[in-house]
């Protein structure tokens, strides 16, 4: 089979499409045939921390296909099977945070960025039927981490407001969809004037641009809910927005992670504020289930061949995309 492969050679990140041996499976795994892959923002995080004469990497999280093979104690599967790939290993049952042993994939374990992957068969579930395999390809990680952050710990109310600050994430686009399955009132911010128009597109109420006074610009939205990604640049202006009581979840630092924070803010105004990452294998099954009621489609931004992964790549560090990127896989 052929893999994207990444190493750093002369201090520089090169990726190379190259033919490896298939993979074996283990008797509680399967193989898939992969269709698609998605990029995510972490993909850059876990380049960054390769170093020359590093293993090379195959990177990604994100993925769907078809079951190729299927491990002799593999139960609820068959081979043929369409399935989408859960990115979150180790992670059973919904807990307020994740048990020891927990990863994502992508990392240390060989990730969706290859023609087949060898995954245990408690990380797949059947491909929603509505999607398409690119959307069913780019779904997993963004998608269940949104469904955590806004459902399972923000613990989304009817009648509530969300703010969601930099829409132009593939992950906060998810968010946006399952808010407004939900009926909720959404507010979001960009940098990006045409991601702010794409954005009320996709049903988001009221939009200001990242850079202008929040506070003013919403002095009359009540926000009950922030769910945040960003850090250093937009945090203490997020929290500022909530109304007392309100309630922030923060699963990610794409500007930084470190803060300088009033912490009057949050004691006197009685903010919680709730950390999250990712989701269990119960609320992967649970996302899909919400994705399948509600009809929800991912937002793809583009489809890269899986040869073209270093400028699908680019396009997520400069920020230009809006939404997911999909990773076309060679058959
Ligand atoms: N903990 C977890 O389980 C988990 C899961 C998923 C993602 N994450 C983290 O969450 C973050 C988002 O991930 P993603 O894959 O959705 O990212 P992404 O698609 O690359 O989106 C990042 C967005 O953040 C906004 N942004 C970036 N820098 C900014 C700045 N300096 N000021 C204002 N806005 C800025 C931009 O929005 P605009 O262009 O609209 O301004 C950008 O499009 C990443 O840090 C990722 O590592 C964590």
């Amino acid at each position: 089979m052929k893999v994207f492969y990444h190493r750093v050679t002369n201090r520089d990140q090169v990726g190379s499409y190259e033919e490896i041996e298939d993979p074996r499976i283990g008797e509680n795994e399967v193989k898939v045939k992969l269709k698609y892959a998605g990029l995510n923002h972490r993909d850059l995080f876990v380049l960054g921390r390769q170093n020359e004469g590093d293993p090379p990497l195959i990177i990604g999280s994100d993925g769907a296909g078809v079951i190729e093979e299927i491990g002799t104690d593999v139960k609820g599967f068959k081979v043929g099977d369409e399935v989408v790939i859960n990115p979150s290993l180790r992670w059973k049952e919904k807990s307020d945070g994740a048990p020891q042993g927990f990863e994502i994939l992508g990392g240390n374990h060989t990730g969706t960025l290859a023609q087949k992957i060898v995954i245990s068969s408690e990380n797949i579930e059947l491909k929603p039927a509505h999607l398409s395999w690119a959307e069913a390809g780019v779904l997993p990680l963004s998608a269940l981490t949104a469904y955590r952050a806004l459902i399972t710990k923000a613990n989304i109310q009817p009648n509530e407001t969300v703010f969601l600050p930099g829409i132009g994430s593939g992950t906060i686009t998810f968010v946006l969809l399952f808010a407004k399955a939900l009926g909720n009132r959404v507010v979001v911010s960009s940098r990006s004037e045409a991601k702010l128009e794409m954005a009320k597109k996709l049903g988001a109420d009221v939009t200001i641009n990242s850079n202008t006074d929040w506070e003013e610009e919403l002095k009359e939205e009540k926000i009950n809910v922030v769910i945040e990604s960003i850090g250093e640049a937009t945090f203490n202006k997020s929290l500022e927005l909530l109304e007392d009581g309100g309630r922030l979840a923060s699963f990610g630092g794409t500007s930084g992670y470190n803060l300088n924070v009033n912490l009057f803010e949050i004691f006197y105004r009685q903010i919680s504020i709730l950390g999250t990452t990712m989701g269990s294998q119960d609320e992967f099954k649970e996302m899909l289930k919400f994705v399948e009621k509600h009809k929800v489609k991912p937002v793809i931004d583009q489809v890269f061949p899986i040869t073209e992964t270093a400028e699908a790549l680019k396009r997520i560090d400069e920020a230009i995309q809006f939404g997911k990127i999909g990773i076309e896989i060679e058959d």
